[in-house]
């Protein structure tokens, strides 16, 4: 089938690259002509597992192109993808304003019918919206094509989208006529093999269904959080009692980890969104806005540890490992590594940084300041000279403790751990003071 994507980030991107490697003929569109022009040399703007071979290998066969302009990419495509960003309006809500330009865009370019799916993460109420400035378009020059409109949302996560895209739980579908879910049924016949993971259902449910899933995983971290802060206080191990509450399969073991606050793209702003549509449809989000309140707080609690054990912040150095907002991405979006390194640097704090991938888009994001931070090779050298270390993302290779070689290298002897990677009894016994987050130390 010929396809359509509007949007190349993250989540177009992969869709693109995935529908095309199961078969399908497709044509991305992004209105950044360098980002085209760099994927169709099959290079990857953005770090993640397997995509750049995904390109280069569906580019070389010829059944994924990219193109600025979307007259070509519509001149075929029998489905188009909505896949730009949602970015989070100032005051919560979703901004849709790429998503109204593409709906634009296609009412005034659509030559024959076509299905559009929204898969950009859009309040319930969006393909509505899309299919009225399809049909302005449509009906401004005469057309009489039949556009649908249906919901897709996307579930896959960083640093695993690949394989989420392909071998994910489920694969839900908004439509509202039985024809455009035999469409998209066709669209994901390739992945939908192994066993029935299609979900069909109205569209509004789609849209919610989005929200909802990142909402209930935003607040399950945020619980976690603040049982972990009732477990300091009360002289409880998170770790244990985490294994104690997952071992119930009502509750599960999957993202009840404590640690230094949810960040990337994806549950700040949905959380604020799903508050913020809540309270548009009169509804009070009462969970919603503790989840949020949670997590602006638990942001915070690497610097308030270093500020409590190290006193007198002002011309220490501390040594930041982990910037990306999670392992196995270069994202650093609300990342809690940004906020430490903001406010060390506030403090008058000298900052030695490592990340495995991410020193480049977190340096960019902190824009000047970032002449201010010494971003390492590896995790040891950041270590050298520091009076304390902070860690912020669990990436593999920050596992093992390095007592010695940590030792050799750090002024100080002091480490605040945001995930909870070492075993407290093995760090003191190796004469570093350590904080984690939600056990005694
Ligand atoms: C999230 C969802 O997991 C995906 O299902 C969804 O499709 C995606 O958002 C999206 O809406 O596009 P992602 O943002 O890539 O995916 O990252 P996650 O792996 O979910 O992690 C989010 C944050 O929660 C990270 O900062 C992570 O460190 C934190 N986290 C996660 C915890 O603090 N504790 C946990 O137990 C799990």
């Amino acid at each position: 089938m010929r396809i359509a994507i509007f949007g190349s980030g993250y989540v177009g991107l992969v869709t693109g690259a995935c529908l095309a490697d199961g078969g399908h003929h497709v044509t991305c569109v992004d209105v950044d002509s360098e980002r085209v022009a760099r994927l169709r040399a099959g290079e990857s703007p953005i770090w993640e597992p397997g995509l750049e071979e995904l390109l280069r290998g569906n580019l070389a066969q010829g059944r994924l192109e990219f193109t600025d302009d979307p007259a070509e990419a519509l001149e075929d495509a029998r489905v188009a993808f909505v896949a730009v960003g949602t970015p989070q309006a100032p005051d919560g809500s979703a901004d849709l304003s790429y998503v109204d330009d593409v709906a634009r865009r296609i009412g005034e370019l659509a030559r024959r019918d076509l299905l559009v799916v929204n898969k950009s993460t859009v309040p319930v109420g969006t393909a509505a919206r899309v299919r009225a400035l399809i049909e302005e378009g449509l009906a401004a020059r005469g057309a009489g094509h039949r556009v649908g409109v249906a919901s897709n949302p996307e579930f896959l996560k960083e640093g695993a989208a690949i394989a989420d895209f392909k071998h994910g739980d489920r694969i839900v579908v908004g439509t509202e006529a039985a024809e455009d879910e035999e469409l998209l049924r066709l669209v994901y016949e390739p992945f939908n093999r192994q066993r029935e993971k299609i979900i069909a259902m109205d569209i509004p449910s789609a849209e919610l269904t989005k929200y909802a899933a990142n909402a209930m995983l935003a607040a399950k971290i945020s619980f976690m959080n603040e049982i972990a802060a009732i477990s300091e206080a009360a002289g409880a191990d998170i770790e244990r009692v985490r294994q104690g509450i997952g071992s119930d399969p009502r509750i599960g073991y999957q993202f009840l980890y404590a640690g230094a606050g949810y960040g990337g793209s994806c549950f700040p702003k949905d959380v604020a969104a799903l508050a913020h549509t809540a309270r548009q449809a009169g509804c009070e989000p009462r969970i919603l806005d503790a989840v949020e309140a949670v997590n602006a707080h638990q942001k915070g609690t690497l610097l308030r540890r270093l500020d409590e054990l190290l006193p007198g912040l002002a011309g220490r150095t501390v040594a930041v490992w982990g910037l990306a907002f999670k392992p196995r991405t270069d994202d650093v979006r609300e990342a809690p590594a940004l906020h430490l390194v903001r406010g060390l640097l506030a403090a008058g704090c000298t900052v030695r940084a490592y990340d495995p991938v991410a020193a480049g888009t977190f340096a960019a994001a902190l824009g000047e300041e970032a002449a201010r931070v010494e971003f390492t090779d590896s995790a040891l050298d950041a270590a050298r000279g520091a009076d304390a270390l902070a860690i912020c993302t669990e990436w593999e290779e920050f596992r093992a403790f390095d007592a010695e070689g940590l030792a050799e290298r750090m002024a100080g002897r002091l480490i605040v751990d945001g995930r909870n990677l070492y075993d407290p009894a093995r760090v003191a016994a190796a004469g570093f003071a350590y904080a984690s987050v939600g056990r005694r130390t």
